[in-house]
């Protein structure tokens, strides 16, 4: 009986020690050899992406400049990216919200490695390097063409020209509004949409230059006139937030894409062909309402 427990004893001892010896190893195991195991489980970290969203419409001279000088100010910053041009190709006026939805949704289902995009007049050039146009901080978009730099746009609520956004904050506050045809407006919307989300607007700080030399604006105003005709309600309702249009319900066919090469850099086109509900914003069209106007006086 003593024998027995005495053979039982130094069985749960010696048991003891093994284990003791055996996780010994294991940690020196894991202070050596182990640590190449770790780093392979360290996820590399993945640059974002960032697509450049034009909506264009009948300015090639200004794209043959913009493309080429937007690549390799983007290559110095290496800022990964890809260009897209929204070419609208319908008869209706220029609609710069539903370009950029229906490019945004594009992206979404064919480019998915896009992570950020850039909505970019064709015709602002960045020219300072300072100007960051990598991922936007969290909870922020980033307002590059802000108002203390823009050539010409100075007020405060001012986001248009060039907005970072990421792609989760760009679905969140529901894209752009789809009722502003014709030049203008569409922008100071999108603000309304920012501050209702809560979204803040980072902007570049710091930088020597200011609005006279850190952009160029290639645009001649007597060359491309704008169209700021307001016809039917439209003046009346484009002053107000809209609740009721935006990304999920842009309506849109894409027609052809193409892949556009401009002094070696690649880019893809996008035809848009919008639709209009005319019953909801019949001033997709002016043309139509001058006609009408002018047979009233005739009558009259
Ligand atoms: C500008 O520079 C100051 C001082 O270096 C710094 O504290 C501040 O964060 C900078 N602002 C921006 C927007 O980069
Ligand atoms: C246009 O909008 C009106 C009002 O919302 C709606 O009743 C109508 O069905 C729409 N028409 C088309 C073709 O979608």
């Amino acid at each position: 009986m003593l024998f027995k427990a005495k053979v039982l004893l130094i069985g749960i001892i010696l048991t003891l020690v093994i284990t003791l010896l055996l996780s010994l190893l294991y940690v020196r195991e894991l202070e050596n050899g182990g640590s190449v195991q770790l780093k392979e489980q360290v996820p590399i970290l993945k640059s974002n992406k960032l697509g450049i969203v034009i909506p264009f419409r009948e300015r090639f001279d200004e794209l043959l400049e913009f493309i080429p000088h937007i690549h390799s100010f983007l290559e110095n910053q290496n800022v990964l990216h890809e260009i897209f041009v929204i070419n609208q190709v319908d008869q209706y006026r220029f609609n710069r919200g539903s370009l950029i939805n229906a490019g945004f949704k594009e992206i979404i289902s064919s480019y998915n490695t896009i992570d950020y995009i850039a909505m970019h007049d064709v015709d602002l050039l960045p020219l300072n390097p300072a100007l960051d146009y990598h991922y936007p901080p969290s909870g922020h978009v980033n307002h590059i063409s802000a108002p203390h730099l823009h050539p010409r746009y100075h007020y405060a609520s001012f986001v248009g020209g060039i907005l970072l956004i990421t792609k989760e904050d760009f679905m969140q506050m529901n894209g752009l509004s789809n009722n502003y045809w014709g030049w203008g407006l569409e922008d100071d919307e999108f603000y309304l949409r920012l501050k209702e989300a809560k979204i803040g607007i980072h902007r570049p700080g710091n930088l020597t230059t200011g609005t006279l030399n850190t952009f160029r604006h290639n645009h001649d105003r007597a060359i491309r006139k704008r169209d700021m005709t307001k016809c039917y309600n439209q003046r009346e309702v484009t002053r107000k937030r809209d609740r009721h249009t935006g990304l999920h319900n842009v309506n849109y066919v894409l027609k052809k894409k193409h892949e556009l090469l401009i002094d070696g850099v690649s880019s893809i086109v996008l035809n848009i062909n919008l639709k209009c509900n005319k019953t909801l914003t019949p001033w997709c069209l002016c043309s139509e309402y001058s006609v009408k106007n002018t047979k009233n006086l005739k009558k009259e």
